[in-house]
């Protein structure tokens, strides 16, 4: 059972596991010496896409088609994808939006490599950073958007993350994020728990526990709404720069 748990973990970031990736000898970072305290997926990127649909229970491609649509963004706008992994809601963003510049960043080179590799909009572009220190200034963006990165960073950068969000939001720019909430049902109960205990991630728990959702308003964000629920264990928030 450790064995499994083990191998399960190795496909997150070393910083957390530092014992046990150790002993697997697993490489340091692969991240552009981009540290982090956050869980940055290294050896998970070639087989993304192909868990996170299980992982969704099936709803990969409608939870990210429905972000995409939910972000009514105007057709110049600019839009940020923070923790966006292989690149699956960037994508659904570019393809929905033709005339909008989405940016998509992880602090993990080979996911934002596997996401460049399959980009097809020449209006989306990747590129490896860190959600607590985006390299870009004050007041870039119009959106904000992120899926399933909050549950990989501890409760103080949750905060400092959406600090740094709010910061490079143009003012009445809004937030649209979703990520692992109290679940809902029995199913979205089990996997919460489940992948809770087997990688032995708190970051999890916090989200499990209610208390991303309260960082929102107290990073300023204001008109705080949840508009849609997923897979029994995901929620969806949205909120505006006040
Ligand atoms: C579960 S994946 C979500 C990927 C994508 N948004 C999706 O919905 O498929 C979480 C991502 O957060 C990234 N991550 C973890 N810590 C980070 C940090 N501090 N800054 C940026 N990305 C980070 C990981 O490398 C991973 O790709």
């Amino acid at each position: 059972m450790e064995f499994f748990r083990r191998q399960l973990c190795s496909f997150q970031g070393k910083h957390k596991f530092k014992h046990d990736n150790e002993i697997m000898n697993v490489p340091m970072q692969e991240n552009n010496n981009l540290t982090t305290d956050g869980r940055v997926l290294l050896k998970a990127a070639s087989i993304y896409d192909l868990v996170q649909p299980l992982v969704t229970l099936g709803q990969e491609k409608r939870l990210n088609n429905w972000l995409a649509a939910y972000l009514r963004a105007a057709p110049a706008s600019h839009i940020l994808d923070v923790g966006c992994g292989t690149g699956l809601l960037t994508a659904a963003i570019a393809k929905y939006y033709p005339q909008a510049s989405i940016i998509g960043i992880d602090a993990s080179k080979p996911m934002v490599q596997v996401a460049d590799k399959k980009r097809q909009s020449s209006n989306c572009s990747y590129q490896t950073a860190l959600a607590e220190r985006l390299p870009f200034p004050d007041e870039t963006f119009e959106i904000v958007t992120s899926a399933l990165f909050f549950h990989h960073v501890h409760l103080k950068l949750k905060e400092i993350c959406l600090k740094e969000i709010f910061r490079v939001l143009k003012p009445g720019g809004r937030i649209v994020i979703a990520d692992m909430d109290t679940p809902y049902t029995k199913l979205g109960w089990a996997l919460s728990v489940g992948a809770w205990l087997i990688f032995r991630q708190p970051e999890i728990k916090e989200n499990i526990d209610g208390k991303f959702e309260v960082l929102i308003p107290e990073c300023g964000f204001v008109k705080l709404e949840k508009p849609a629920r997923f897979s029994g264990y995901i929620s969806i928030w949205s909120a505006v720069k006040g």
